[in-house]
Formats: structure tokens, C-alpha cells, sequence
């Protein structure tokens, strides 16, 4: 069993843009910047923002946090955004979701500048990725992808079996694999008789946020398994959505909880970020 070490790639990744921030840095040039706003007390989003601004400081890229507390309007965050589309000093924009329920998030992310959507979750980006045309793409479904060219593993003619349908990692993820020619089926809590479903995938991706949910029944051998879940087991240690120890034998690759997806979102989002500096010229 081979082991996807998402922090080394990640860190591989963060590496690459350090290098190309540095390289600004000494023709002169501006930086890069992500601007995250990070509205509420959600105590999962404040460590998620803390993350995020330390890897834009590892890169040597320019980062702001914008703080409101809970009661924060719509009309006032509408107008932060509005704001930052028209920084020329602003690549990214991030809003830490989820928001406080005054707030019509869609109408957020609607609202951010397209082009400065390091997110990829403005209906344009999506369309874009729908279309298979180049664009700014979910962070953590792009990770997965690099987590894959890593380890050399190759889409085309594979099947794979995304579980969990979510705007954010399932159905973006599901479109990547298309478009590198796998066979791809999209499972979720209506699928009958799941594990025959997914002990036929060559890759297994599971993001349905229910801790070590995956056994070895679910799992074909030689499988690659791409664990998104971020879950809390019955000591309250984190996992994943896979029972690791119970398939670890089963797999020909297997990415941990922690240290597995997770960096990877980050990395891809400061990757995203360095894109939409490029684009804006
Ligand atoms: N909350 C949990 N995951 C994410 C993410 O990828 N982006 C944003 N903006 N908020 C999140």
C-alpha cells in the first residue's frame, strides 16, 4: 500500500509558487494578494483562515483577512466584495463559508469578480468547468487531481466512483475525472446497494462527512482512495470518511486523515490565487 502524502505534495506545490513569488519580488513587479473574509465565529472557519494565511506567508504572497462578527448584513458584505472587485491590488477573493443564515450565500458568491473567484464557485467558473474550458477550479477537487499526478496514476479508461454530490467537492470533482476520460459514477445517500457500486471503482473518492464509513466490503483490491472526509471518530480524533485500518491492506493508494486532502486545498487555492494574478496581467 502506498501511502498519498498530501503535506509533501502540497508543500511541493507551495514550493513552486514560492519560487515564482520570489521571482516577482526581484524584477520589482507586484504581488500576488487573497483577500479572505471570514464573517461569524465559526470556530472550523477560523482555523481553515488561519491555514489559508499562513500559506499565502510561506509563499511570500500579499494576504489580508476581513473579520465581521454575526451580525453582519448582507448589504455590507455585498459591499466589502464590491469593493475588493475593483482593488487592483486584489487577485483572490475568498468568502469563508458557511455564512450566518441573514446572509443569501449564493448571492455572495455571485457578487465576487469572476476572475478573482479563487474559490471556483461562481456559476460562471463552474460553466467554465462544465465546458472544459480553462478557468478557476474548486480547490480541493483540483488537489485531488494533482494528488493523482503525483503518485503517476493515470484517469483514462478508469472507472471512478465519487461518493457524495456536493457543489463543492462531488460534482466538480466528478467533471475533472471526465475530462481525463474516466468512466465516472456519482453515488450518494439514495444509491441502492452502495458497495457494489463502489467495489467495482478503480478509484474511490469519498466526501459524505460521516466518520470511517468506507470498510473493506466497500473496496476493490488494488483501488486508489481519495478520502475528502474531515471527520471526528468516537474519541473525537479527527478521520476520515474511510476506515483506514480496516482497507489500508486492500489498496494499492491511500490518502490519510489528516495530512491527506486537506493541505492540498490550500496549496490549490494559493495555486488558484497565482493563476488570477496572471490572468489580470
Ligand atoms: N468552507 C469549507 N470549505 C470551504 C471552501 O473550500 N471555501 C470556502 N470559501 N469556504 C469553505
Amino acid at each position: 500500500m502506498k501511502l498519498i502524502n498530501g503535506k509533501e505534495i502540497s508543500k511541493s506545490i507551495k514550493d513552486e509558487i514560492k519560487a515564482e513569488v520570489e521571482a516577482l519580488k526581484a524584477a520589482g513587479k507586484r504581488l500576488p494578494k487573497l483577500v479572505v473574509v471570514l464573517v461569524g465565529d465559526n470556530q472550523a472557519s477560523q482555523v481553515y483562515v488561519r491555514n489559508k494565511e499562513r500559506g499565502c506567508q510561506y509563499t511570500g504572497m500579499l494576504s489580508e483577512i476581513i473579520r465581521r462578527d454575526n451580525n453582519c448584513t448582507q448589504e455590507e458584505l455585498l459591499k466589502i466584495i464590491d469593493d475588493l472587485n475593483h482593488d487592483d491590488h486584489v487577485d483572490g477573493i475568498l468568502v469563508q463559508l458557511p455564512l450566518p443564515k441573514q446572509i443569501d450565500e449564493q448571492a455572495i458568491i455571485e457578487a465576487i469578480d469572476p476572475t478573482k473567484d479563487v474559490d471556483g464557485f461562481h456559476p460562471r467558473n463552474i460553466a467554465k468547468l462544465f465546458l472544459n474550458e480553462e478557468g478557476l477550479v474548486p480547490c480541493t477537487p483540483a488537489g485531488m487531481m494533482a494528488m493523482l499526478d503525483a503518485i503517476g496514476y493515470d484517469l483514462d479508461g478508469k472507472e471512478v466512483c465519487v461518493v457524495g454530490r456536493s457543489n463543492i467537492v462531488g460534482k466538480p470533482v466528478s467533471l475533472l475525472a471526465l475530462a481525463r476520460n474516466a468512466t465516472v459514477t456519482i453515488a450518494h445517500s439514495h444509491t441502492k446497494d452502495l458497495p457494489k457500486v463502489t467495489s467495482r471503482a478503480d478509484v474511490l473518492i469519498a466526501a459524505i462527512g460521516q466518520p470511517k464509513f468506507f470498510t473493506k466490503e466497500y473496496i476493490k483490491e488494488g483501488a486508489v482512495v481519495l478520502d475528502v472526509g474531515m471527520d471526528r471518530d468516537e474519541n473525537n480524533k479527527l478521520c476520515g470518511d474511510v476506515d483506514f485500518e480496516d482497507v489500508k491492506d486492500k489498496c494499492h493508494a491511500i490518502t490519510p486523515v489528516p495530512g491527506g486532502v486537506g493541505p492540498m486545498t490550500i496549496a490549490l487555492l494559493l495555486k488558484n490565487t497565482m493563476k488570477a494574478y496572471k490572468m489580470r496581467g
